[in-house]
């Protein structure tokens, strides 16, 4: 299914409230939800861990997408199962077998993504085609919010011509807004992640604000 889905990431969203935060979003039309995990090593910052996780399992009904910004991977993917999450995205950059990783996420139930950050090619997903449901090009140096775009669209292109007719989402995330979205639609992404273009004018009437956000993407 290559129709355009919209996921919210939640790491913009009020943290002492994600349960209401995660239900405006979903009320409002997100397809997904997209949840940051970060281990303050991969990356420079650190959010929750499996037990948050599977605490905002309670509020989604759609598709909790869980991107993992952690180093190893291996030995928290029973967690994140156990957590609920739908899909389950690991980085190439994360370890020396990717591989194994994503078939270890198929093993116990789960869709398998593979993450690339902006400085690896693309070409670092060929022989991963067949052990993947989705791609997912950074267009930001992962560990934060509110960042600029960064413009890989030669990149996503170039995966989308890889995947070829197989089954694989291309997912980007980092600096999507009513801007640069269209640029990577038309460049083969049929999942959005937004965090800042979703949650901004937030808290009051949540759920009225995030809805316009995005349908403005
Ligand atoms: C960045 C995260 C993103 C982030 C995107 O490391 O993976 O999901 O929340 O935030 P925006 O949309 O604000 O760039
Ligand atoms: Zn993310």
């Amino acid at each position: 299914d290559r129709s355009l889905k919209i996921a919210p990431s939640i790491l913009s969203a009020d943290f002492a409230d994600f349960g209401r935060e995660i239900r405006a979003i979903e009320d409002q039309g997100a397809d997904w939800v997209h949840v940051d995990v970060m281990d303050g090593h991969f990356v420079p910052n650190l959010t929750f861990g499996p037990p948050a996780v599977k605490a905002f399992r309670k509020h989604v009904t759609t598709v909790m997408d869980v991107h993992l910004m952690i180093s190893p991977v291996d030995a928290y993917i029973d967690a994140y199962a156990e957590a609920g999450a739908d899909m389950l995205t690991a980085h190439v950059e994360a370890g020396p077998h990717i591989h194994r990783t994503l078939q270890a996420i198929r093993a116990v139930g789960m869709k398998a993504g593979v993450a690339l950050n902006p400085g690896t090619p693309a070409e670092a997903v060929t022989d991963l085609l067949d052990v993947a449901d989705m791609v997912l090009v950074m267009t930001v140096n992962p560990g934060f919010g509110g960042q600029k775009f960064l413009d890989m669209t030669a990149k996503i292109a170039r995966v989308r011509d890889m995947i070829g007719d197989r089954e694989v989402h291309i997912q980007v995330d980092g600096g999507v807004d009513p801007t640069t979205a269209p640029l990577v639609v038309a460049a083969g992404a049929d999942v959005l992640v937004a965090g800042s273009a979703v949650f901004r004018g937030g808290s009051v009437d949540a759920a009225h604000v995030y809805g316009e956000n995005m349908r403005a993407i």
